[in-house]
Formats: structure tokens, C-alpha cells, sequence
């Protein structure tokens, strides 16, 4: 009867933990992002879907930023935690820094640590490893400049790094 099926959990059968008994607490912004701790957000910035915002080790992202759908911001890391076994006891946190007015594209990951500064834009599927300045454009793994943001008057354009292709 299909009043006797069991919601699927992520523990398998047997087991069901609902997604706030995970800690997948309500946030304001998007009932699909996964908000860690307690991130200080900008007014005017837009979260996206299956985004993952960890605000577990200080997390600061400014105003009017869009965080698209998939994008991961984190400010931890259990690597090393993880590959001695637990022998090196502790989750490192470092605390991201996101300026105003970011973009930051689909599935882009933002490692810990990073400070990425205003008007910037993070390609989607790039993984940031290193600060990115102002009105930069970065993209790939690990995400390098592309591009620099150009803002005038009436219009708004990427100027490519590399000379032999315009905007
Ligand atoms: C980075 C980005 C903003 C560049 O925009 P653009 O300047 O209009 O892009 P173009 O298509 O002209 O590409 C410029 C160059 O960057 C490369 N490029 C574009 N997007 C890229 C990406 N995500 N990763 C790696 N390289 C990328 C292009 O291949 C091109 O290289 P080439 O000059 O050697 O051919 C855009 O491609 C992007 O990633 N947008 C995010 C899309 C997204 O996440 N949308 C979510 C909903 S809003």
C-alpha cells in the first residue's frame, strides 16, 4: 500500500532521522540552502538552491551578492583530520570573506580562508583557492583570473585578460 512507504532517509532503512533532526535549520533566504552557523549575510544578497553557506568558522558575505544554486562557501576543513585517522584532532576553520555586490556562479566551491573583494565574479564550477581582488572574474580549478569587471555609466562588461577577444 503506498501509505505504508517509509520516507527515504539518509541513514537507509531502518533508520528515520528527519532533515531538521540533521540540523538542517530553516534560514530566511532559500529552504534549499544548507546554512551552517552563523554566517553575517548583507541585505540584498540572493542564495541559491542546494547552495551549502558554512558559517561554522566566520563567515562574512556582504550586500547584494548572488550566490547561485550549488555554490559552496565554506570555512572549514576535516582533511587532515580525516586522512591521520583522527590522530590530528581538530576540524580547521578559517574564516571567508566575501565582499558586496559578488557573483558568485553555479556549483563554484569557496575554500576556507579566502577573501573574495567587491564587485568580483567566480565563474561557475570554479574551485577558489586563493583571494580574489575587486572586479576580478576567476574561473577553473584552481580558479585563476580571467576577465576584470568593467562597471560604467550605462553598461557593464567583462574584459578578458588575454588580448585577441573582446567582451
Ligand atoms: C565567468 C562568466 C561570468 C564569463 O562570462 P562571459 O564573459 O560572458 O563569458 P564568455 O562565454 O564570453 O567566456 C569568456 C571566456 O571564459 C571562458 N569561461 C566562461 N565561463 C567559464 C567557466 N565557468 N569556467 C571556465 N571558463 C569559463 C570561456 O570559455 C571563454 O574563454 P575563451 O575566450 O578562451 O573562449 C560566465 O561564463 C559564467 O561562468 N557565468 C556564471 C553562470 C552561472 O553560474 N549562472 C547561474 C545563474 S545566474
Amino acid at each position: 500500500m503506498v501509505n505504508d512507504v517509509t520516507p527515504a532517509t539518509a541513514e537507509g532503512p531502518g533508520q528515520s532521522r528527519t532533515a531538521a533532526e540533521h540540523g538542517f535549520a530553516e534560514n530566511p533566504y532559500n529552504p534549499h540552502a544548507w546554512i551552517i552557523g552563523d554566517p553575517r549575510i548583507g541585505p540584498g544578497t540572493w542564495i541559491g538552491a542546494f547552495t551549502v553557506i558554512d558559517g561554522s568558522g566566520g563567515l562574512t558575505i556582504g550586500a547584494g551578492c548572488d550566490i547561485s544554486c550549488g555554490a559552496q562557501i565554506y570555512t572549514h576543513s576535516s582533511m587532515r583530520r580525516c586522512v591521520s585517522g583522527h590522530r590530528y584532532g581538530n576540524v580547521e576553520r578559517r574564516a571567508t570573506k566575501i565582499g558586496d555586490r559578488v557573483f558568485i556562479g553555479a556549483n563554484a566551491v569557496v575554500n576556507m580562508g579566502v577573501s573574495i573583494g567587491d564587485e568580483a565574479v567566480v565563474a561557475a564550477g570554479a574551485v577558489v583557492t586563493r583571494n580574489v581582488p575587486a572586479r576580478a572574474v576567476v574561473a577553473g580549478i584552481p580558479a585563476k583570473p580571467i576577465g576584470r569587471v568593467v562597471i560604467a555609466a550605462d553598461e557593464v562588461h567583462i574584459e578578458p585578460l588575454t588580448s585577441g577577444r573582446s567582451a
